[in-house]
């Protein structure tokens, strides 16, 4: 059951060919997601030969298998992980009965809703990335590019079988209005709003692989706990992808703070611009805003959506099967930050519509371990500098704080005051110029762009200099 069939037209392990309805309906929908990809995925390297990993079985140890694919031909497919015999449902209303096998036609239109809203995420982020191989800042980097690209391509496959097999005509046609939104288009954008910005620069994209595919971990963790037992298989797989992804992102902020670092040292100054290095104010002003962004993902403090989702055993808690309490939260309650008139504050709330605040929190734990080993790489090099998340409230467009002005800090402060100030907290169009003016491509083996570090080691023991990616002349 682990092995995955690429004899078929669609891999898979799920048995497709045992169900030739939904086969034909893939089928009919493969081509139309090609052209898809064709138009909106990777801008100039649909010939190259890209150096990709493949799923060839869906347990954690050695699920890969890598080798030179063009894009195009890269075997998107469908892959859940293993069932778990017996499993009961951890939390919400149902808890400890069996998993569904099907969708409850009660929670048909929201579980619909749910696989839709996280499908849209997946198109959306190839969409925003789709310009950025021009200016690759070397072939490693370029070939995570694509396998980044590929893998949310495939997650797309992952939801889309979700709604072709569980959810009818709906679902297809659903299925096929995830093709034809366009990211930040102004009359058929994606849902989301971070999936609507557009990502120019590598900077953006290693700090969007850092921040928003890590959004994209905590959603799909959570609808791992589902009680729909077919998208929790599902995120299950996922989840082992998007670790990936969330590497680039760490390790390439990561490497570009490290060369901006040995420039600081080597000019004994922070005035790097003239050095073609990216100073680490602009790295933390694009931090502010990715991060903010992001948040904004998790939705208000306060859902009654989040409250049912929960209630109805469809969406869980980060980690639902390690919580020790009751795991319906009919009582409990959670410490919630927010705003009352004037002040910042924490207060209790019930636990249960407060669901989406815990999540937010579980991510921002998770982003700030990330942030403490960029700053220790600043240690390292003996620079004063930290690097900080920005407080939750800050340059929000959901949930409480979106009516009013927070300082990084966390200050409440008046619109004169963030006019005076924003410059500071977030990029400038000279910031964005500036990093713009590094991009140019670094496509020689082994060679990597001024401004970024070179990697600690290559992909899959690969050594740095080789070749990733090789172009078709
Ligand atoms: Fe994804
Ligand atoms: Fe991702």
């Amino acid at each position: 059951m682990s092995r995955i069939d690429y004899l078929e037209r669609i891999p898979n392990n799920v048995d497709l060919a045992g169900n030739r309805r939904l086969q034909r309906a893939l089928e009919e929908w493969q081509p139309k997601f090609l052209d898809w990809w064709i138009e909106m995925g990777p801008e100039g390297f649909q010939a190259a030969d890209v150096y990709l990993r493949t799923a060839v079985g869906v347990d954690a140890q050695g699920w890969a298998h890598f080798d030179w694919v063009r894009m195009p031909e890269y075997r998107w497919g469908i892959f859940l992980a293993e069932p778990e015999s017996q499993r009961l449902i951890p939390f919400g209303g149902h808890k400890g009965k069996p998993v569904w096998a099907e969708v409850p036609g009660e929670y048909r239109a929201t579980l619909r809703r749910l696989i839709v809203t996280q499908g849209d995420t997946e198109p959306a982020s190839v969409e925003q990335q789709r310009h950025l191989g021009r200016a690759c800042p070397s072939l490693y980097d370029l070939r995570n590019l694509f396998q980044v690209n590929v893998e949310e391509g495939r997650h797309l496959w992952a939801m889309v079988y979700l709604l072709d097999a569980y959810f009818g005509r709906d679902g297809r046609e659903e299925s096929e209005a995830l093709l034809q939104r366009r990211s930040g288009h102004a009359d058929k954008p994606r849902i989301l709003g971070a999936f609507n910005e557009p990502t120019p620069d590598w900077l953006s994209f290693f700090m969007f692989s850092f921040f928003t595919d890590r959004d994209g971990k905590y959603q799909l963790a959570s609808l791992a706990e589902s009680g729909f037992d077919p998208l929790s298989r599902t995120c299950r797989f996922m989840l082992t992808e998007e670790a990936h992804h969330m590497f680039v992102g760490e390790t390439g902020v990561g490497r570009i703070v490290q060369r901006t670092c040995e420039v600081m040292r080597e000019g004994k100054t922070d005035d790097v611009r003239g050095r073609g290095v990216i100073d680490l104010p602009t790295i933390q002003r694009y931090l502010n805003f990715h991060c903010s962004v992001s948040l904004d993902l998790f939705g208000s403090e306060i859902s009654t959506n989040a409250a049912n989702f929960y209630t109805n055993s469809l969406k869980g808690r980060f980690e639902e099967t390690k919580r020790d309490d009751d795991r319906q939260l009919k009582t409990a309650l959670y410490p919630v930050t927010t705003l009352d008139g004037e002040r910042v504050v924490t207060r209790d709330e019930p636990a249960l519509t407060s669901l989406n605040e815990r999540l937010r929190d579980d991510y921002v734990a998770d982003c700030a371990r990330g942030v403490a080993r960029w700053n220790q790489v600043i240690a390292r090099a003996g620079i004063d500098f930290e690097l900080t998340l920005p407080h939750r409230g800050f340059h929000r467009a959901i949930g409480a704080f979106a009516e009013v002005k927070v300082a990084p800090d966390g200050r409440l402060i008046s619109e004169a005051e963030w006019d005076a100030h924003h410059r500071e907290w977030l990029p400038t169009d000279e910031d964005r110029a500036y990093v713009a003016s590094l991009m140019t491509p670094v496509t020689a083996p082994g060679a990597f762009a001024p401004w970024i570090a070179s990697p600690a080691r290559g992909i899959n023991g690969q050594p740095a200099d080789f070749t990733y990616v090789r172009f078709t002349p």
